[in-house]
């Protein structure tokens, strides 16, 4: 892989300034925030109020702990509009976010948030290590998720030449990435893996792809799945944060020189980690929920949201800003199983480790007796073939999610091609349990 990583006079000023000036910004940008959100939300006055705190409290960085959350119910109570700080005819731009309930949530941007969102990927992505000239192929979706055109508008920013392919059809993503060779590639992980396996089907080799790095976001990923498609491609592969209710993608980003976790983008963003359960602000490098306040957005201010991400703030590395720990899980993806919690990302890093399996999975919980069960399906490597291996598989698979993550689970492995493909984000957990 090549050394991608950017000249120090290509960043921002403020993302290799003092720690002391990213402070002293923030808290600037903070009171502006607050007040905005005050003066223009009546959500938020009545919970201010109610709370007894004003704008004006904030004197220091420390004090926002004072002040109430913000959470998805509220965007959804204020359904469509009911949280913008603009008068409507302000917003030049609307996405949403599905959810899987009941209605969506609405976002809203004025055009001074456009641009800072198109500065903040493009910020993103030169630290990726691509910059102007390069070619990027977006496989993020286009609509209202804010993944394709949050990407679009960064790329364009970039001065890089944008490919706006959005989400799908697979084998037609493959043609374009051979026929207009990308530099770098903008997808979901678990649909860059859907794109790896039409590869190997139209007997093409991703390694002698003109792919460099590819920005993965919008779902958890694991570091071994990192090294997986970087083995699959010869390419880095960098992770990207963002949520529709903050901005979308390129609230952090990673560095391609350290990949020790996305770069919380600290002048347009205050992170705090808190306990989910009392709310309490945690000490940095504790494992708690992220919560995110905007320090310059216009249209959908945002104090204290509860973003239902886990993770850890740690200290600058390759910038002076803080990181964020790779996302265990959300809160709400958790899976209590006879008493022991389980994410996800912890089936896919021992799933990985079994040497003939595809790198694909899905969580079947289901009920057995009066217990709840897990069945984790998985599937050979169109390699591997017999009866022998798949039993091995099974028992390897199944011995190491015992001994690592503590609990028993039914392993089902199917043949290639078995398990459900990802065209955006992944559906991990199917919940068939009996309703008690
Ligand atoms: O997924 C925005 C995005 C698009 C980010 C493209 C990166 C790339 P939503 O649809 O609102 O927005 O979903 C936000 O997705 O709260 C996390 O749970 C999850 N998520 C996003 N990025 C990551 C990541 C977009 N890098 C929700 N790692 C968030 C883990 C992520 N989870």
């Amino acid at each position: 892989m090549l050394d991608l990583t950017p000249d120090r006079g290509d960043l921002d000023p403020i993302e290799i300034a003092s720690v002391d000036e990213i402070r002293a910004l923030q808290l600037q940008r903070l009171q502006w925030s607050l007040r905005h959100a005050y003066e223009n939300v009546p959500l938020y006055r009545a919970r201010f109020d109610a709370a007894g705190v004003h704008p004006d409290d904030l004197q220091d960085l420390s004090d926002l702990a004072k002040f109430p959350f913000t959470s998805k119910a509220d965007l959804r109570d204020a359904y469509p509009f009911g949280m913008f700080a603009v008068p409507r005819d302000r917003i030049i731009r609307l996405h949403a976010s599905s959810g899987t309930t009941g209605k969506p949530t609405v976002v809203g941007y004025t055009q001074a948030d456009i641009e800072i969102w198109a500065d903040l990927v493009a910020r993103s992505l030169r630290a990726a290590g691509l910059r102007r000239g390069d070619m990027v192929h977006n496989a993020y979706g286009y609509g209202l998720f804010t993944g394709g055109l949050g990407a679009h508008y960064g790329i364009e920013r970039l001065g890089a030449t944008v490919v706006p392919m959005s989400g799908g059809q697979t084998e037609k993503q493959v043609r374009l990435i051979e026929d207009f060779r990308p530099d770098g590639i903008m997808v979901t992980p678990s649909y860059i893996l859907n794109i790896l396996e039409q590869y190997v089907r139209m007997g093409l080799d991703p390694r002698a792809s003109s792919l460099q790095v590819g920005v993965f976001g919008a779902e958890p990923w694991t570091d071994a799945m990192r090294r997986e498609v970087e083995a699959a491609f010869d390419m880095h592969a960098v992770d990207i944060y963002g949520l529709s209710e903050v901005m979308g993608p390129g609230v952090a980003s990673e560095c391609v020189e350290t990949k020790d976790g996305p770069v919380v983008w600290e002048d347009h963003f205050l992170p705090e980690v808190v306990d989910p359960e009392t709310g309490d602000v945690l000490p940095d490098g504790e494992l708690g929920e992220l919560v995110i306040s905007t320090l310059t957005k216009e249209g959908l201010p945002m104090v204290r949201y509860r973003t239902r991400d886990l993770t850890r703030l740690l200290p600058g590395t390759a910038r002076s800003m803080r990181r964020m720990a790779k996302i265990t899980g959300r809160c709400d993806d958790m899976i209590i199983l006879r008493g022991v919690n389980v994410f996800p990302s912890q089936i896919e890093e021992q799933m990985l480790t079994v040497a003939d399996l595809a790198p694909y999975y899905q969580i079947e919980l289901f009920t057995k007796g009066h217990m709840d069960a897990m069945r984790i399906h998985v599937e050979l490597l169109p390699t591997c073939s017999g009866a022998e291996q798949r039993q091995a598989c099974r028992n390897r698979l199944a011995s190491r999610i015992k001994e690592i993550v503590g609990i028993s689970a039914e392993i089902a492995v199917g043949d290639p091609g078995s398990v459900e493909r990802s065209q955006g984000k992944a559906r991990r957990v199917v919940d068939n349990r009996e309703k008690r």
